[in-house]
């Protein structure tokens, strides 16, 4: 398992024709593979690494990231138990939004790290990561905007074992704002369902 993670990660290191290759390199930053548990119940996953993360390779380490652990510890869900990760590996410039074809390039790693860790629950955190998970695994059909579909249980098939599909809010929306922060928690307390507790 942590060996194909090690392989990802040497491909995405080495991904000289992205578009966000040139900044990569000028910027001395890293792209972010991912981090956790590779036998996690819980997946994660973001939009693309802000400044903070592309300096660190950590995600969610920032800002956004501060929100994450706040409402992982009030739901009582030990960060190292999860894993965390992005649909765009690569900091687009300025925080810009990930372009499609970005998204196009990036995801295929992202599916791969699904195979490797075969999550129970997948929570994509904002609007890009639920547009790619639900279309990419046969809710197309369901995806509103994200206030209408966030807090949504979906449940899918991938690799004949079934998944439950979680789309929440992007931590960023509650940096400043303390209702999307109670709305993202009582969101956050779905997840303890499908948590085993051995
Ligand atoms: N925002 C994201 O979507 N991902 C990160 O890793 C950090 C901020």
């Amino acid at each position: 398992m942590k060996d194909t993670m090690d392989i990802i990660g040497r491909e995405l290191v080495e991904m000289t024709h992205s578009p966000l290759y040139e900044d990569r390199v000028a910027n001395n930053s890293l792209p972010v593979i991912g981090a956790g548990d590779l036998d996690a119940d819980v997946l994660f996953i973001g939009e693309a690494p802000g400044k903070k993360e592309a300096e660190t390779g950590v995600p969610f380490c920032g800002a956004s990231g501060k929100i994450l652990d706040r409402l992982l510890a009030d739901i009582g869900l030990d960060r190292a138990t999860v894993y965390i990760t992005n649909v765009v590996k690569d900091r687009p410039p300025k925080n810009r939004d990930p372009r499609p074809e970005e998204i196009e390039l990036y995801a295929p790693f992202l599916d791969r790290q699904i195979d490797i860790i075969k999550p129970n629950v997948i929570a994509t955190l904002g609007r890009f990561s639920m547009e790619y998970v639900m279309r990419r695994y046969g809710l197309e059909d369901h995806i509103g905007t994200i206030t209408e579909t966030r807090g949504n249980i979906f449940t899918t098939s991938i690799n004949d074992q079934e998944v439950t599909i979680l789309p929440l809010y992007h931590p960023a929306v509650a940096v400043y704002n303390r209702t999307r922060y109670d709305e993202l928690l009582s969101d956050f307390e779905k997840l303890k369902d499908y948590v085993e507790t051995t």
